[in-house]
C-alpha cells in the first residue's frame, strides 16, 4: 500500500472483467430472448383459440332480412283480416256456364258435386261470388265505402281491403238459396234451406264457415261464405302459423247477425 501514491490510493480499482460474467449475461439475454419468443407465441395462440370460441359460441349477428314466409303471414293483418296473393289465373276455373264466377280447381270441384249433391235434396244452391281479384276488391271496399260514407272500420265489417279477403285465394265462395234470393249476402240466409243444408254437409265437402257469429276477426256474421280446406294447400293457406284463429268463435248466442251486410 505504501508503494502507491497518495493521490492514487482513493481511486477504485476498476473490477477486472471476468468471463465467467459475460457467459451468464449472454446466457441469461438468450433466455430472455427465447421466453419473449414463447410468450409472443403462446399470446398469438391463445387469440386464435380465444377468436375461434367466440366465433363458435357467439350468437349470430342481427340481421336486416325479412321474417319468414309464416311469420310474415301471421303478422301481416289490417283491420282484423289476413294478407292473401291473388290465385294464378291458370290455377282457376268456372263453376257457372258463362264463366264469371271461378274457383281453384280442387274448390271447384268439390263445390260441383256439393251443389249436385244438394240439388238431389230438393235444394237449390246458387253461387254468387268466388275468385276476386285485389282489383275487384279495391272497389268493393274503397268505392262503396265512399258511395255510403262508411269509415274504414265499419266497412271492414263486411269487406275485406283489397289484398285481404279470403276471394283472392280462389278457395272462398258465396253462396246463395236459388229458391229465396231476398236473402243473399244477408244474415237472413242462415234460416234457408240452403243454409240449413249447407250447415249439415258442407263438410263432408271440405267446405267450412268462414265467418261465423262472434269470430275473433271480428267480422261480422257471414253465413253465405264457406272456403275450402280440403287439401294441403288450402289448408296452409287459412291455419298456417295463424292456429285457425279466424274460424273459432267465442260463442254463437248473440252475433251481428241483425246488420245488413253486403259484399257487393
Ligand atoms: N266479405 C268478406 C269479409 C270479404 O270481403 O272477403
Ligand atoms: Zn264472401
Amino acid at each position: 500500500m505504501d508503494d502507491i501514491p497518495v493521490a492514487l490510493r482513493e481511486i477504485p480499482k476498476a473490477k477486472p472483467k471476468s468471463s465467467v460474467n459475460l457467459v451468464v449475461v449472454s446466457v441469461c439475454l438468450s433466455a430472455l430472448g427465447v421466453a419473449a419468443l414463447a410468450a409472443g407465441v403462446l399470446f398469438s395462440l391463445r387469440m386464435q383459440h380465444g377468436q375461434n370460441a367466440t366465433l363458435a359460441t357467439a350468437s349470430p349477428a342481427p340481421t336486416t332480412a325479412s321474417p319468414s314466409p309464416a311469420a310474415a303471414a301471421y303478422d301481416d293483418t289490417l283491420l282484423g283480416f289476413y294478407a292473401y296473393p291473388a290465385a294464378p289465373a291458370s290455377e282457376l276455373i268456372s263453376i257457372v256456364d258463362d264463366g264469371s264466377i271461378k274457383l281453384r280447381k280442387a274448390a271447384a270441384k268439390a263445390y260441383r258435386e256439393m251443389a249436385a249433391a244438394a240439388q238431389q235434396e230438393g235444394i237449390s244452391l246458387v253461387p254468387i261470388s268466388g275468385f276476386r281479384s285485389i282489383d275487384d276488391q279495391k272497389y268493393l271496399y274503397f268505392e262503396v265505402k265512399a258511395e255510403r260514407g262508411q269509415d274504414a272500420r265499419e266497412r271492414a265489417k263486411v269487406s275485406a281491403p283489397p289484398g285481404y279477403s279470403e276471394h283472392h285465394t280462389g278457395y272462398a265462395i258465396d253462396v246463395g238459396d236459388g229458391d229465396v234470393p231476398a236473402t243473399n249476402l244477408s244474415p237472413s240466409f242462415d234460416r234457408t234451406p240452403a243454409y240449413q243444408w249447407l250447415k249439415a254437409n258442407a263438410a263432408h265437402y271440405s267446405f267450412e264457415l268462414s265467418y261465423p257469429k262472434n269470430n275473433k276477426q271480428g267480422v261480422n256474421y257471414e253465413p253465405w261464405h264457406w272456403r275450402y280446406v280440403g287439401d294441403i294447400q288450402s289448408l296452409k293457406t287459412f291455419y298456417k302459423a295463424r292456429g285457425g284463429q279466424n274460424q273459432s268463435t267465442v260463442n254463437s248466442g248473440t252475433g251481428n247477425s241483425g246488420t245488413v251486410n253486403s259484399e257487393q
